[in-house]
């Protein structure tokens, strides 16, 4: 390959068309390509053009270039292609590794047929701050949940006849964004970086992710795209990661705007020796890389190494053997697929609270009211990220309601005394309410978590009729419910759940399929409150009652979260037992202890009850979180019947990196907690010990 042909593969411009582009193409100066979207640039929301353009610059990097190389196109495949699911923070609420990975699957299918061989997903940042717009698009703030999910969502993507190269995204820290505002700087040292934030990127690699993008943040002064620590030394030295590392969104460029290069020529510089392979439009690589190269002030062998991992991505993917999109046409949801999206949106339902008002009775004569600006609004279902979702593929609540009820009033937007009047003639209220999708995802970062302006106030003056209240909360992040809860007779978080809303819910409201949701971050008591997640290292004063203060950390307020991560409840009660180990010491090496507990469905109806297993190293070098998910079991349980969750727990589940940054489990005393949420559980003592000599 000549120099220029070894910079074109590390070019990736936007919406690359084989007009315009046509001569840049011929000449193998561009190695990928976005159909691109979001805050950043103009949506292509015709696939058909999009799927002629893929094949008309296919063909002429193909046919006309001097070597043949054929491009990737990429695009934000987030929750869903045509066919939407729950936004990932949603999906996550699922706890359900299987789910994830068929609904990537799907979504690989999906946009397959439509000329997209990669997707910028999943997105595994550990979200703590709810103000930030993106925690939307996240699997929540426990590392142990998103790297699961973020590994089957990996698999879902990659791993199937028509499948999707996948990129873990934003490497790393982003979740850490000051004040929860999107793109602000990131102060974090190392060690909890790799203790928390790593983590699931570590899982996705170890998933075979073709791909890992940096995210725009600098990290203690350092922005990533120019991060060499993190990106060359620790993710593909120390960890063998042979894929390909691509910037965002004009990352590269960004490097001047972050003031640590004087120009683009300088932001090439420093991004290629940092690690960046892939300049996705900065145009930094394209217009300065080779004469950086010529001049010895970038190594050849880094460009080598970049132009390798791009050319062995692309060999993996089969683009070579397939370099052209099928010809198919544009495809819209099937039966199998909307069984999909209404399963993934009714496991991820959280049933907040219930003051016996759910399940409703299906039989019921009753008059029901629907109401809120939820109720027939597709759009406003599908959530942040859904470039290819359309509003008219969404099943309403208005639409699935009226097809099951057969005295059903349904009042479309916000509450008027119209909806008053209604009210007083219904038996019952179902309000669906919360926040649109347009104020989460990208660039969308909130000050106040409050419910939208004028929305419990309405809960209260619905309320205040006395007639059964049931209401659902859309929505993209947790919010600052105030009190919510008090008010409605049951409080159901739905997300936003994609093209099977109206079904999924009520499905769930009518108590077909119970929800079995649990939260994948906290619910903070108040704005003030942040960041309140639930790994809260010991302190050499803990946050406990003391005196006349209620609880350590405020004299104001309650320090505890609202809802606590972990937190849903069911259509049932279940009651743990005791907790039993197999052993009380585990030999370091080798070793492992089966914790188990049962569990008994105490009350009148089957449900699901997702039992979560917390650990705590009790003396390490550094300090370890109070209590840490590390695992969970999903039971299944009849009314009065009885199940045992079992965890197989080994010295790597209490494993962590040290004062000098390295990997190790100590002997000594762990502590297990088993329990339906991070705040309650029970809880046993073992140790873990080095083996005799
Ligand atoms: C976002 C990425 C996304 C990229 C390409 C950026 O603005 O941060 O998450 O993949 O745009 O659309």
């Amino acid at each position: 390959m000549t120099l220029s042909e070894k910079v074109g593969q590390t070019n990736q411009p936007a919406n690359v068309d084989a007009v315009g582009d046509a001569e840049t193409l011929r000449l193998g100066l561009i190695g990928s390509s976005l159909y691109a979207s979001g805050p950043t640039a103009g949506n292509i929301k015709d696939r058909g053009l999009m799927l002629s353009t893929i094949e008309a610059v296919q063909r002429i990097a193909v046919e006309e270039s001097r070597l043949g190389i054929p491009l990737l196109f990429a695009r934000d495949v987030i929750h869903g292609h045509r066919t939407i699911f729950p936004i990932p923070l949603g999906l996550a609420a699922a706890w359900d590794e299987d789910l994830v990975e068929r609904a990537a699957r799907m979504a690989a299918d999906e946009a397959a047929a439509n000329g997209i061989a990669w997707t910028f997903a999943p997105m595994i940042d550990i979200s703590e701050d709810p103000r930030w717009g993106r925690v939307a698009e996240s699997f929540g703030e426990a590392p142990a949940l998103a790297s699961r999910l973020g590994a089957a969502a990996v698999r879902g993507f990659q791993e199937s006849a028509s499948s999707l190269a996948s990129c873990a995204k934003h490497y790393v820290g982003y979740g850490l964004v000051r004040g929860g505002r999107d793109y602000d700087s990131v102060s974090v040292g190392e060690n909890t970086l790799r203790n928390l934030h790593l983590r699931p990127f570590r899982a996705a690699v170890e998933a075979g992710c073709a791909a890992v993008m940096a995210a725009f943040v600098d990290v203690d002064g350092v922005p990533m795209h120019a991060n060499r620590r993190l990106l060359r030394e620790i993710l593909k030295q120390e960890w063998g990661f042979d894929g390909v590392v691509v910037s965002d969104w004009r990352g590269i460029g960004e490097l001047v705007e972050h003031g640590v290069a004087a120009d683009l020529r300088e932001a090439a510089a420093q991004a290629i020796r940092a690690g960046i392979d892939i300049d996705m439009v900065s145009g930094a690589y394209a217009a300065h890389l080779a004469e950086l190269v010529e001049s010895g002030e970038v190594d050849a062998e880094l460009l080598d190494d970049a132009v390798r991992r791009i050319l062995r991505m692309k060999l993996r993917r089969g683009v070579f053997e397939q370099p052209y999109p099928p010809r198919s046409t544009d495809r819209a949801p099937t039966s199998a697929s909307r069984t999909l999206a209404r399963l993934a949106a009714t496991s991820s339902f959280v049933l907040l609270s219930n003051r016996d008002v759910l399940p409703l009775n299906p039989s019921t004569r009753s008059r029901v009211l629907l109401t809120g600006p939820f109720v027939d609004n597709g759009e406003a279902l599908l959530g942040t990220w859904t470039l290819d979702g359309r509003g008219e593929d969404v099943v309403t609540p208005a639409t699935a309601f009226t097809e099951r009820l057969d005295n059903l009033t349904v009042d479309d937007g916000r509450l008027s005394d119209r909806t008053l009047k209604l009210g007083r003639q219904a038996d019952v209220i179902i309000s669906l309410l919360g926040e649109h999708p347009s104020r989460s995802g990208e660039a969308s970062s909130i000050s106040k978590l409050d419910l939208p302006v004028g929305q419990l106030d309405g809960v209260r003056q619905l309320a205040a009729l006395g007639k059964p209240l049931i209401v659902v909360l859309f929505t993209g992040r947790p919010l600052d419910i105030g009190d919510l809860l008090e008010h409605a007779g049951a409080v159901l978080l739905a997300w936003h759940p994609g093209i099977e809303a109206g079904p999924a819910l009520a499905d769930a409201i009518l108590g077909k399929v119970p929800p079995r949701g649990r939260l994948p971050m906290t619910f903070p008591r108040s704005v003030g409150h942040l960041p309140s997640s639930s790994h809260q290292r010991p302190t050499g004063r803990p946050l406990e009652a003391r005196g006349d203060v209620p609880s350590g950390g405020y004299i104001d307020a309650l320090a505890q979260p609202r809802l606590p991560f972990g937190f849903g409840l069911s259509y049932t009660t279940f009651r743990y037992g005791a907790i039993r180990l197999s052993a009380n010491e585990m030999p370091l090496v080798g070793g492992s202890i089966r914790i188990s507990v049962d569990v008994t469905n105490t009350g009148p109806r089957p449900g699901r009850e997702v039992v979560q297993l917390y650990l705590r190293d009790l003396v390490a070098d550094v300090t370890r979180p109070l209590r840490q998910l590390a695992d969970w079991r999903a039971l299944d349980l009849e009314a009065g019947s009885r199940g045992t969750a079992t965890f197989v727990v080994t010295p790597d589940d209490l494993g962590y990196y040290d004062r000098t940054m390295t990997y190790r489990v100590d002997p000594g005393e762990a502590e297990a907690i088993v329990g339906a949420n991070a705040a309650q559980g029970v809880t046993a003592r073992f140790s873990l010990k080095e083996e005799a000599r």
